[in-house]
């Protein structure tokens, strides 16, 4: 069993098309943001797992003995309780005892969200046969509930370090060695127990968050099948927090009620974001090997068809309007990331951009109340670090700083 501190980091994701269409079987790009999620697991002898989220005040602590294990059958038989609108499932159904729930809910993960609670539930160190007694500390650099994947970010980590400290998969790091990612099987474990906690988290996600938040890059994301976008650009993008807050259950099951009532006018919008993917990952691909100027047109015009079609999907808010019009003004082209209903939007950064006007958009925001930052994309997925490695972070995620 475990005898030594874990430090996991992984990220938050942006999704350049498909948000929502995804849900729907369609293909979803997306790719990792260099903000991240950090969890340090410290074995402990008192009978207890303790979580800590000092971004949020909220400390909780379960007896070890009275928590219940799961096997990973009940993923194979893909009969997981997976909780309905104001129907929260009843996880203590799964086993005779009380279950264990990491994932703070109802409405998302790290963050100033007073409304973040423990619950009980089926996840965690489900995938342990004995449950160690541990202390559990996570922080994050990403806002929650602004559609950058910061629920997904969370349960992954938490998938990752609690497989780890169960050795249902070896810890990565060598010594001497800073940062370590795990084989790709090991991945695809962490992915799977990642996306259990996004469902009791979003009721019905599609998957993609936990995926890039776990292999980290570019990748192309349908119905579960992952790839990655091996030849991108390396693409600059502007990322503006509105601010806005929403749920992500709630404006995936407003598409989706949308998509019942008008499944002649839906769809077709469903089909249109596919094609928009397509279309983007094709000129991204001929952008890496033959970069051309015109090419950073097409991605632009791919944006703002999208942004349509998202209104017209019912996702969209004043506050994206907003950023959108603000960033035309300068000649940029925007778009929700993300699930929508406020939270983010992305704002393509051609290369030939002067900085000059890249400040005056960001002054512009700012001057909305938005927050943004000039971000690239394509960062590492989940990965192990020395505790040395991330002395500024791990001070700074346990309040010592
Ligand atoms: C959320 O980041 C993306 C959505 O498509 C939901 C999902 O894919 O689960 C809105």
């Amino acid at each position: 069993m475990l005898s030594k501190v874990l430090l996991v980091s992984s990220p938050g994701k942006v999704i350049l098309h498909g948000e929502h269409a995804v849900v729907h079987g369609k293909v979803a790009l997306a790719v990792a943001l260099n903000l991240r999620t950090f969890l340090r697991l410290q074995p402990q002898s008192n009978g207890k797992v303790s979580l800590n989220l000092p971004n949020i005040g909220v400390t909780q602590a379960w007896d070890v003995a009275r928590l219940q294990l799961l096997d990973t059958s009940f993923m194979e038989q893909g009969d997981f309780p997976a909780p309905g609108p104001g129907n929260p499932p009843d996880f203590r159904k799964l086993g005779q005892t009380q279950s264990l729930n990491l994932v703070p809910g109802p409405r998302l993960s790290l963050g100033t969200s007073p409304s973040v609670l423990v619950r009980e539930s089926h996840f965690a160190p489900a995938c342990c046969r004995a449950l160690p007694s541990l202390d559990i500390t996570v922080w994050s650099e990403l806002p929650p509930g602004a559609g950058l994947g910061s629920s997904a970010a969370y349960s992954v980590c938490l998938a990752a370090a609690l497989l780890t400290a169960c050795e249902d998969i070896p810890n990565p790091l060598e010594d001497s060695v800073h940062t370590s990612r795990w084989s790709e099987e090991d991945l695809q474990l962490i992915n799977k127990w990642a996306f259990q906690g996004e469902r009791v988290i979003h009721g019905n996600p599609s998957g993609v968050d936990n995926a890039v938040s776990t292999w980290g890059g570019a990748l192309r994301y349908q119905q579960g099948k992952i790839s990655s976008l091996d030849r991108t650009p390396a693409l600059q993008i502007l990322l503006t927090n509105t601010k806005v807050p929403r749920s992500t259950k709630a404006l995936v099951a407003g598409v989706r009620n949308r998509l019942i009532k008008f499944p002649d006018i839906v769809e077709p919008l469903l089909t249109s974001v596919d094609a928009i993917s397509a279309e983007c990952e094709h000129v991204l691909g001929e952008m890496a090997s033959a970069p051309a100027p015109e090419q950073y047109l097409v991605l632009e015009e791919l944006i703002d068809m999208n942004q349509h079609h998202l209104n017209a999907l019912g996702v969209g808010h004043a506050s994206l309007d907003q950023l959108c019009r603000v960033t035309a003004a300068h000649g940029l082209h925007s778009k929700l990331t993300g699930a929508g209903g406020g939270g983010c939007g992305i704002t393509l950064l051609r290369p030939d951009l002067e900085q000059d006007k890249v400040e005056a958009t960001k002054q512009a925001l700012a001057a909305c109340g938005f927050d943004c930052w000039e971000t690239s994309i394509g960062a590492p997925g989940v990965s192990m670090h020395s505790a040395t490695s991330l002395e500024g972070h791990v001070r700074q995620g346990l309040g010592i700083l």
